[in-house]
């Protein structure tokens, strides 16, 4: 091998050894630099006659031309294996599961007060919210519960100091009040009607609409265990005119729970009870023919026909407005209808129990 094809081989061979781009810069100075092995090499050829400058000058080309090519071609594998690196590095996994938002859900409970509101609306019962921080007057006294009376025993609360119909002072203890607070609307609303057609020169207005209204919320206790929390939900359900009767109740509450549970034969049970504001009251059971609580007497609701001193604080006359009123526990009814046996789980907010309901 001549002088000039064992330089370009070492040539090769540098280039090759060359890992980086930088290397490869190095490399090349050494061969095709200012004072590199070609450079040296021409300057060589000044001693040379004019025949010998001309074969001798067209071989060096020759040898740097093919320098120059092994450069370009190292320098190109250089610059292949370079973004293969990057690509590697940088792969996307199609395989992998995409990051999703996690999806939220209804809570069990608010199912259940959608599932109740749904029913009762369809029987064209409207649906009211009211204060869970409620004054005495409407959680007790105007619910015939006088102070002193034995059944606010039954209902110990958080209370603050004072309070008045404007500046509430307790935590209400049911829903029950949001029967006086609707009625009272509607009672004046209506008043308000009828005045402005008396006003008009018409005397002929209709009577006033028969109230219907369910009213569900957060109500509190001093009581915690399996079945009982501080916090638990109630859903109140009122119907007054002038002919309503402890049929309708019953209708109405068959209806409802055969509906939201799905079951026809359902039977239902009203059970002679006492609350100050209804007479006379009942406890309603329920019991379900199939499953695993067939056969078993479950109490769901307090109801009754309203008592005349609620009927007269609504603003009505008991002689001509009668009616029914109950209330249940949608906790309750969330828990039988998923089969659930801890209240507590509705409000601990662990997300392996309440995804269970998506
Ligand atoms: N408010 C009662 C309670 O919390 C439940 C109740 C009973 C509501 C009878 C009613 C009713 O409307 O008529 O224990």
């Amino acid at each position: 091998m001549n002088e000039l094809d064992a330089l370009v081989e070492s040539a090769r061979t540098g280039f090759a050894q060359a890992a980086t781009p930088a290397d490869l810069e190095n490399a090349k100075a050494r061969f095709l630099g200012k004072s590199g092995r070609i450079t040296e090499l021409m300057k060589g050829m000044a001693a040379l006659g004019v025949g010998e400058k001309k074969s001798r000058g067209a071989a060096i080309n020759l040898a740097k031309q093919a320098i120059e090519a092994a450069l370009n071609e190292r320098r190109q594998a250089l610059l292949d294996a370079e973004l293969q690196a990057q690509l590697k590095a940088e792969a996307l996994d199609v395989t992998l599961p995409g990051r999703q938002r996690g999806q939220g859900g209804l809570h069990p409970v608010s199912l259940t007060l959608e599932r109740i509101e749904a029913i009762f609306g369809s029987m064209g019962f409207d649906v009211a919210q009211g204060p869970e921080i409620e004054s005495d007057w409407f959680n007790f006294t105007a619910l015939n519960t006088p102070e002193d009376h034995p059944a606010r025993s039954m209902h110990d609360t958080f209370y603050v100091e004072g309070g008045t119909e404007a500046a509430p002072n307790l935590l209400r203890t049911h829903t029950s009040p949001m029967q006086i607070r609707y009625a009272v609307q509607h009672v004046k609303k209506h008043r308000a009607r009828v005045d402005a057609a008396k006003a008009k020169g018409d005397t002929g207005v209709a009577g006033m609409p028969e109230i219907r209204v369910i009213a569900p919320g957060r109500t509190y206790r001093v009581d915690s265990d399996a079945t009982h929390s501080p916090m638990f939900h109630q859903c109140e359900g009122l119907w007054v005119g002038e002919n309503v009767s402890f049929k309708d109740l019953k209708v109405v509450f068959t209806d409802f729970c055969r509906t939201f549970f799905e079951s026809d034969d359902l039977v239902l049970r009203f059970r002679p009870s006492f609350f100050p504001f209804t007479e006379p009251s009942a406890e309603i059971d329920i019991q379900f023919q199939q499953g695993p609580l067939a056969g078993r007497w479950l109490e769901v609701a307090g109801s009754g026909q309203v008592h005349p001193n609620v009927v007269r604080n609504m603003g009505l006359d008991p002689e001509h407005y009668i009616g029914f009123a109950f209330g249940m526990g949608p906790d309750r009814l969330t828990m039988l209808r998923y089969g659930v046996n801890d209240l507590r789980l509705f409000f601990d907010g662990d997300i392996r129990f309440l995804s269970q309901f998506q």
